[in-house]
């Protein structure tokens, strides 16, 4: 008999993944859908890219709802939820994507552009991550689903162990994520409720975008990424759905660095 228990291990169950209407999110809602689940795509800006994911799924036969919500606001946050709830019962995963960089180096850094990174990559997730569980624990363990009560993914970044200077918003935001994501996973284990964290590196998504726009930069990048090559979205995707899965049950206050290796830097002279 197989060690692996279905095809399609995520069949049945409802997921909500933030940011999905490009990038990474996009590619971690398209892949849930593959592996069986209902998605629920958000997005704050770019209706139009959310509307094509889910059409995307839709051409595969999968189920998803688009639904606009700035993750750093509670009212926004409480709607999204109860309309998810409202049309298919229940929440089974939540995928906190949803995040932004604002760079400039300390002394030019304004305060708005401080807070509104925090309250999106770190408050966001803190917003959903609350409300998902109000809704896993109302709901209770449904066996045919999952042998978990809920599942929740935050997204974080090499950058929660790599000090990024020149981004200190963000850097700060992403290592407030990687605390959040190991206490809500201590705080919520007797409740079978399973937390983890993916840490992506350079992955070819908007966000880094101007970082990759000449050969030359791809070159500086590729240094420091001993797999020597820059990461796609679905390499993020995979490790979402495993994540996401009961194949991972046993599993929580992880974080999964998907990165080529780049956590390994320094002592990497991409020689030989
Ligand atoms: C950032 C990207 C960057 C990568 C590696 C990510 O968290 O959002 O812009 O390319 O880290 O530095």
């Amino acid at each position: 008999m197989s060690i692996f228990h279905k095809a399609r291990p995520l069949q049945g169950q409802r997921a909500l993944v933030t940011g999905a209407n490009s990038g990474i999110g996009a590619a971690v809602a398209e892949a849930l859908a593959e592996a069986g689940a209902k998605v629920m795509i958000n997005y704050l800006e770019g209706r139009d890219n959310a509307e094509q994911v889910a059409e995307r799924i839709r051409v595969k036969e999968g189920q998803a709802m688009i639904f606009q919500a700035d993750v750093s606001q509670e009212n926004q946050v409480e709607s999204m939820f109860d309309v998810m709830v409202g049309y298919w019962g229940g929440i089974d995963i939540l995928i906190n994507n949803a995040g932004l960089q604002q760079d400039a180096a300390l002394v030019d850094m304004t305060l708005e552009q401080w807070n509104k990174v925090i309250s999106v990559n770190l408050t966001g997730q803190f917003l959903c991550a609350r409300e998902a569980t109000r809704h896993f624990l109302q709901r209770g363990i449904v066996p045919e689903l999952s042998c978990s009560v809920g599942k929740i993914i935050c997204m974080s970044s090499v950058h929660d162990v790599i000090p990024w200077a020149g981004h200190v918003n963000y850097a700060a935001s992403k290592g407030g994520v990687s605390m959040l994501m190991k206490t809500l996973a201590q705080e919520l284990a007797r409740h079978k409720i399973r937390v983890n964290g993916i840490s992506p590196g350079a992955i070819k998504t908007p966000i880094n975008l101007e970082a990759r726009d000449t050969p030359e930069e791809v070159e500086a990048l590729l240094k420091l990424i001993p797999y020597t090559r820059v990461g796609e979205p679905e390499d993020i995707a995979r490790a979402v759905v495993w994540l996401a899965s009961d194949e991972s049950d046993y599993i929580t206050g992880a974080t999964l660095y998907v990165d080529g290796g780049m956590t390994l830097y320094p002592g990497f002279d991409n020689v030989g």
